[in-house]
């Protein structure tokens, strides 16, 4: 019998695994969305969402990945030739970038190397004596591994006048993100992340402020357009045909989120990303993020000498039926990542590390017998 017959260990940044549970409710005969019932998961999901947030404002949810989210925060309150700091540490980052500048967007970015993260002192400095409409940031670089200081961040960004758009596609229920508190003005996810579903929902958290930016926004928009969604959301309900089955889903997730506590959720995820950083690295492994910007919801590796990326995963995938990342872009092939977000346990990184420390050690065995016979 092949390993890949066995139940596969999903170990990769989204789509994360999917409770049983999850997946039953997400298998039930649908309603239709204009029913009682199913205004009553809407209103039972913005209020768990609003928990969640730690905010009062209830989300807009849209049927899209998390991109889809990413466009909505821009084209509802940036107009063409509005002056963007894009702060870039990763793919996402000059993802989120680019949609600015699809709608026209004067963009400055704020680069730093791939594996370090945005320094606060410098975005102060950046907007010292430039004015921008709006700062765009990557909250948790998934491509990477890195997570900002986004608190530190918005006190910069906010003092300076200006709207925070915050990806947090791969922190958003696995760490602290009160939105409230810190002042975001736009905060996206996706589904296939923290909140343990399939993909084809995200959801989008508007400030009062941001609010005030749609109504002096002429960006063409229809799909995304924020207003729509508000009026609809009033009543409890929708503009478009929602993914019913997945608010659904939704519902019971969050319902298994309040089970076992915010703050329990999070420490869970620091757990997991020490345990597996503190082994690997004893096994030989690179850490490629700097212990203070190790993301909580996923780690890169750089392979020991004398292993590949694409050994470790091909081995991985085939022997034991756990699938890593491979990195993206200039990173690919050189670092692989691990995903512990979401329905994520001592046992699946403990399985990962014991994978990983048989395969580093039959390469081993292998090189040196060939050298042996040499
Ligand atoms: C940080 C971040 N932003 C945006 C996205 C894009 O989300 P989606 O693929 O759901 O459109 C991802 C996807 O992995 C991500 O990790």
């Amino acid at each position: 019998m092949e390993a890949t017959r066995a139940q596969t260990f999903l170990m990769i940044p989204g789509p994360t695994p999917v409770p049983d549970e999850i997946l039953q409710e997400c298998a039930r005969q649908l309603i239709g969305h204009r029913s009682e019932d199913f205004s009553q998961c809407i209103e039972q999901v913005l209020e768990d969402l609003k928990w969640l947030g730690e905010t009062k404002e209830a989300p807009m949810l849209f049927t899209a990945s998390g991109t889809g989210a990413m466009e909505a925060s821009i084209c509802n309150v940036i107009n063409k030739g509005d002056k963007v700091l894009s702060l870039v540490c990763g793919s996402f980052g000059e993802r989120f970038a680019k949609v600015a500048e699809a709608f026209g967007a004067q963009v400055e970015r704020l680069r730093v190397a791939n594996g370090e993260a945005i320094d606060a002192d410098t975005v102060a400095e950046k907007m010292k004596d430039q004015s921008f409409k709006a700062v765009t940031v990557t909250h948790n670089e998934t491509s990477t591994g890195v997570i900002n200081d986004l608190e530190k961040i918005a006190k910069v960004v906010k003092a300076a006048g200006a709207l925070i758009l915050v990806d947090a596609v791969t922190s958003f229920g696995a760490t602290k993100l009160p939105i409230d508190e810190w002042k975001l003005d736009m905060v996206f996810t996706g589904s296939q992340k923290a909140l343990m579903l399939p993909p084809g929902l995200s959801l989008l958290y508007v400030s009062k402020e941001a609010w005030q930016a749609y109504e002096k926004c002429t960006t063409p928009r229809f799909y995304f357009d924020l207003g729509k969604y508000r009026k609809f959301q009033a009543e409890q309900t929708t503009p478009f045909t929602p993914a019913v089955s997945l608010m659904r889903a939704l519902q019971k997730s969050l319902q298994m989120m309040k089970g076992e506590g915010k703050d329990q959720i999070f420490a869970r995820h620091l757990h997991l990303r020490d345990l597996l950083r503190s082994q690997s690295k004893d096994m030989g492994f690179g850490l490629f993020v700097k212990e203070e910007w190790a993301s909580p919801s996923v780690t890169a590796l750089v392979p020991p000498d004398g292993i590949t990326v694409p050994e470790i995963r091909k081995e991985l995938k085939q022997k034991y039926n756990i699938i890593v990342a491979n990195a993206q872009d200039d990173l690919k092939d050189k670092v692989f990542r691990v995903g512990h977000m979401g329905y994520m346990f001592e046992r699946e990184i403990g399985m990962t590390l014991f994978a990983l420390k048989q395969i580093v050690a039959q390469k081993k065995s292998v090189t040196d017998k060939v050298q042996a016979l040499k």
